[in-house]
């Protein structure tokens, strides 16, 4: 059964803003994140070798920087809110032999029947979803019961201080970058009825984390 949320619910407007970021950032998007990418590789190779099932679905795919990790024997399906980011995904897949499912989508309404997949990836994604605890409760309708969900964010700091910092420049961070700093990833992952089974702290005092959680049995 596909149940996706009322379309009511959805902020359509903050969705569409995110979109027009992301879109005016597509063409150099790799260009921007090359030096992080460098950092980001080695976290990407330990989500992906955690990944188990036939049925993998990614979300958020981006200009594709999760393409040479995928399982080669896994069936994916990937999809974007952004048609320019989306394209440059599918040349890479194209230019790494790759058979894919990729389409446009919003996680916060997937367009997938209940327990459609195995596991459910996103890398740096629900920073900029507008509703995040909607899309993660999404994975866990799509994924099935006791499936797995790998996520790698980076999120507000711990550090009130710190904290607090990033609650002020977070403003003018998300309208240049379609990113939010501030978010509280774990706790959303937790709202949306996943269940966090491990988070570990990658780097600069868990601000960036992997968040292995597990979809409602
Ligand atoms: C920071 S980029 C990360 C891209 C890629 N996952 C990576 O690791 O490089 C965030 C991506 O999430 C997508 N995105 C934002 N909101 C989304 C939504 N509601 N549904 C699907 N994708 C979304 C954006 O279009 C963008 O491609």
């Amino acid at each position: 059964m596909i149940a996706t949320a009322p379309r009511s619910v959805i902020d359509e407007r903050a969705t569409a803003l995110t979109r027009a970021r992301y879109q005016r950032l597509s063409s150099i998007y790799d260009l921007m994140e090359g030096m992080a990418e460098g950092r980001y590789r080695p976290w990407r190779e330990k989500l992906w070798a955690l990944v188990n099932g036939k049925r993998i679905l990614e979300i958020g795919v981006g200009t594709g920087k999760n393409m040479p990790y995928w399982p080669r024997a896994a069936r994916m399906t990937a999809i974007d809110l952004t048609p320019g980011m989306l394209e440059i995904a599918r040349r890479r897949a194209q230019e790494l032999g790759l058979t894919s499912e990729l389409r446009l989508g919003d996680a916060q309404a997937l367009d997938f029947p209940d327990a459609s997949f195995d596991t459910a990836v996103a890398t740096f994604v629900f920073c900029s979803v507008p509703d995040p605890v909607l899309g993660l409760s999404e994975l866990n309708r799509v994924v099935k019961p006791g499936g797995q969900v790998l996520l790698l964010e980076h999120m507000r700091s711990a550090h009130r201080v710190l904290g607090a910092i990033m609650d002020f420049v977070n403003p003018a961070v998300v309208r240049l970058m379609g990113a939010n700093i501030n978010r509280r990833t774990v706790a959303n992952v937790w709202a949306s009825g996943l269940e966090v089974e491990r988070v570990e702290d990658l780097w600069l005092g868990g601000i960036f984390k992997l968040i292995v959680a597990k979809a409602g049995e």
